[in-house]
């Protein structure tokens, strides 16, 4: 199977824990869309739900194919988020924020009563780190935050590069109007210190370490999709 194949198989086995009349969050990236894509053809043959959007990229992807919307104004409980990941262990603890849209990922994410992560076996760890961690700070003192990130992560002996995610000659901005950080820290034993090392640092908005959101993975792979709970 090649890796679309992959992907399109895990929305496939997360689209069956969809029920009708779900609130669902939906997620961003390349697996994402799939679900997208199947959800939008489901819809058509008469399941109803509505959909919060983890950023205007899916946003703008669901109009398209027809998917309602709605907010987390409006509907601030969901019943379910499927979203795809750059990496999982197997705690279902996640690096996300990839694709730049971490911070209403998690939002979303934290906002649902279950989350299932869709993904294909490239992204299983046995420790996460393999993926730089995407950190989403202000604008404001950048450099003086980006000092005080690798601070905080040398507290705990974690070290590398860390980069600003560029697009061409310009800084990535997220949708809340944010830039991304990339650090490269090697493998990451204990995530929740790194976690809250990072809540500490004020002009850290967000990081892509998702931990106690997913209940669920499924993984799909050569043999077909798995299921992994946390
Ligand atoms: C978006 O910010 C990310 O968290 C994505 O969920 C992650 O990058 C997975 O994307 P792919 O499904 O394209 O690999």
């Amino acid at each position: 199977m090649d890796a679309r194949a992959l992907k399109i198989e895990a929305a496939r086995a997360a689209l069956a824990h969809v029920e009708d009349g779900m609130r669902l969050g939906i997620g961003t990236g390349s697996t994402a869309e799939e679900f997208v894509r199947l959800l939008a053809a489901r819809m058509r043959e008469g399941l109803s739900i509505i959909g919060v959007p983890t950023s205007e990229r899916t946003a703008a992807f669901c109009r398209e194919l027809g998917v309602p919307l709605t907010t987390l104004e409006e509907t601030p409980e969901l019943d379910l988020t499927v979203d795809g990941a750059d990496e999982f262990d197997p705690e279902l603890s996640l690096v996300k924020g990839g694709g730049g849209a971490l911070l209403r990922e998690k939002i979303v994410a934290a906002a649902s009563r279950r989350m299932i992560v869709i993904a294909d076996e490239s992204k299983a760890v046995q420790t996460l780190g393999r993926f730089p961690l995407p950190i989403e700070v202000n604008p404001f003192g950048l450099k003086a935050t980006e000092l005080a990130v690798r601070r905080a992560a040398e507290a705990l002996g974690l070290a590398g590069p860390v980069t600003l995610r560029m697009t061409k000659d310009a800084p990535f901005v997220t949708d809340g109007g944010h830039f991304i950080l990339d650090a490269s820290f090697g493998r990451i034993p204990d995530p929740r210190a790194l976690s809250s090392s990072l809540h500490s640092v004020p002009g850290v908005v967000e990081h892509g370490l998702f931990l106690g959101l997913a209940q669920m993975a499924v993984v799909a792979g050569a043999g077909g999709a798995r299921t992994i709970l946390a």
